[in-house]
């Protein structure tokens, strides 16, 4: 019946990528792969979904808690969209056992589903790239993918002025989560609530904290955690001393800082206790990339898992790396016009082929076979109209580099070839129209 049929709408949290917005999203990831493939990852891919035990076990409650799963239709096993590489990754590692070459560099930029109330900065279906090392427990590897990291943002725009590196250690916080009276065997809820700390208010902080057994006191202490954040080329008892933490939880991070420092990456870098991470299986040193300013949620988090394989049933590898969200990032780059509408990312046409009258008309598939087949990207109008003017117009809006007018000279095996980014204007014998275009 006419006027009844329903309009679907993509799920809350969900993205359609029409032709600017996919612009977009290949600009992010062409940085995000050449960042990688320059320092020396391999790319890699896993499945959309996992047996959900896979996260169960290891990943902690903050991401347990936002999984999409699922059962097959008449099934019994449980599936869970995958909210995260860092397990596929480890099943991989753990499977390829004494097999896997040390130290492995691998990366890849998957899609990940999470069940989170969808806001600024958050959706339920996101990009996000991985970088991760196996086999290296030095610092030299996590300096390797911050490193990375920076260089894909590099790539994009990015600099000192713009993003931070806030670096932390899983034993410096641990040590000040226990030293505010939190039991052992509650420190990883302990750091899912620090975690989250921003993002709920602070009743529900207080009354979650008091729930860990903490005193007002204590959970007035807790909220304050971290403090100003301090620079990376600070020595390391003036660390200590900013966290109140015993020098020997910072050996690690010493190392950190010069292996950062001969990367020059010191001016990005900042040690920042409050940098936790939500996730149970970070063992070591951790951080975040965040925008300078704060006022955005993370752009990439990551550290140091070194027993995760080995929890999946691999051998004892120690591992480090990241993940970066596209969503947070495409606001940042926004935010400082590093990205425009997305048509200026669009891959611009060598030639854009217009016919002047009917005589040319049955050149112009035969021209477009013959440009295609050379490489070249080529297209022709599809509007009937012979008006030269509304036509260049067309041409300049899809950002062709070349209009080849097809007019009475094609009597003579010779096109007129007008670039249309200087406006010049030249006739070319059609039998060197490639060779003209592919150096243009
Ligand atoms: P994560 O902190 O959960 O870490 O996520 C890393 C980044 O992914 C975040 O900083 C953010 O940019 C993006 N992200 C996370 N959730 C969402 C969401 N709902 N919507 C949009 N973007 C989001 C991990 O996932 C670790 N597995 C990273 C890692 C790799 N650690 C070691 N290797």
């Amino acid at each position: 019946m006419a006027g009844s049929s329903h309009v679907y709408q993509a799920p809350r949290g969900t993205r359609d990528f029409l032709p600017d917005d996919m612009a977009v999203r290949l600009h992010i990831e062409r940085a995000w792969r050449d960042a990688a493939v320059s320092h020396g990852f391999d790319e890699i891919e896993g499945p959309t979904f996992e047996h959900l035990e896979l996260y169960t076990s290891k990943s902690g409650p903050g991401i347990v808690n936002e999984l999409f799963s699922f059962k097959r239709s008449g099934g019994e096993t449980d599936f869970a969209l995958r909210p995260e590489f860092t397990p596929t990754l480890a099943r991989m590692a753990a499977a390829m056992g004494r097999g896997l070459a040390v130290p492995t560099r691998w990366f890849s930029m998957p899609w990940h589903y999470r069940a989170e109330r969808p806001q600024r900065g958050r959706l339920r279906e996101f990009r996000q790239f991985n970088v991760d090392v196996i086999g290296d427990p030095s610092p030299a590897a996590d300096a390797e993918t911050i490193a990375v990291a920076l260089a894909a943002l590099g790539r994009l725009g990015l600099g000192p002025d713009d993003v931070q590196v806030r670096i932390s250690h899983r034993a410096a916080v641990n040590r000040m989560l226990a030293d505010l009276g939190i039991a052992e065997d509650r420190i990883t809820d302990a750091q899912d609530l620090l975690d989250k700390r921003d993002r709920i208010e602070p009743d529900a902080f207080a009354a979650k904290a008091a729930e860990l057994g903490l005193d007002a006191d204590a959970v007035a202490r807790l909220g304050a955690l971290g403090g100003e954040a301090v620079p990376a080329s600070t020595d390391p008892a003036t660390l200590a001393e900013a966290w109140s933490v015993p020098a020997d939880t910072l050996t690690e991070l010493v190392a950190l800082r010069s292996e950062l420092e001969a990367r020059g990456l010191l001016d990005f870098c900042r040690w920042d206790i409050s940098i936790v991470r939500g996730l149970a299986y970070y063992t070591g040193c951790v951080w975040e990339i965040h925008e300078i300013s704060g006022k955005e949620r993370a752009i990439a988090g990551g550290g140091r898992y070194d027993t995760l394989v080995e929890s999946f049933g691999g051998p004892s590898l120690p591992a480090c790396g990241f993940g970066m969200g596209d969503v947070v990032l495409e606001l940042v780059l926004r935010d400082r016009d590093l990205i425009t509408g997305g048509a200026d990312l669009l891959p611009r046409p060598d030639a854009f082929l217009v016919s002047m009258g009917e005589d040319t008309d049955a050149a112009v598939v035969p021209l477009l076979t013959r440009l295609r087949a050379a490489g070249l990207h080529a297209r022709a109008t599809d509007k009937s109209t012979r008006n030269l003017g509304k036509l260049l117009k067309d041409a300049s809006r899809c950002r062709a580099r070349f209009a080849v007018i097809l007019g009475e000279e094609l009597a003579q095996d010779t096109v007129v070839l007008k670039d249309l980014d200087s406006g010049d204007q030249t006739e070319v014998p059609l039998a060197e129209l490639e060779a003209r275009l592919g150096n243009g």
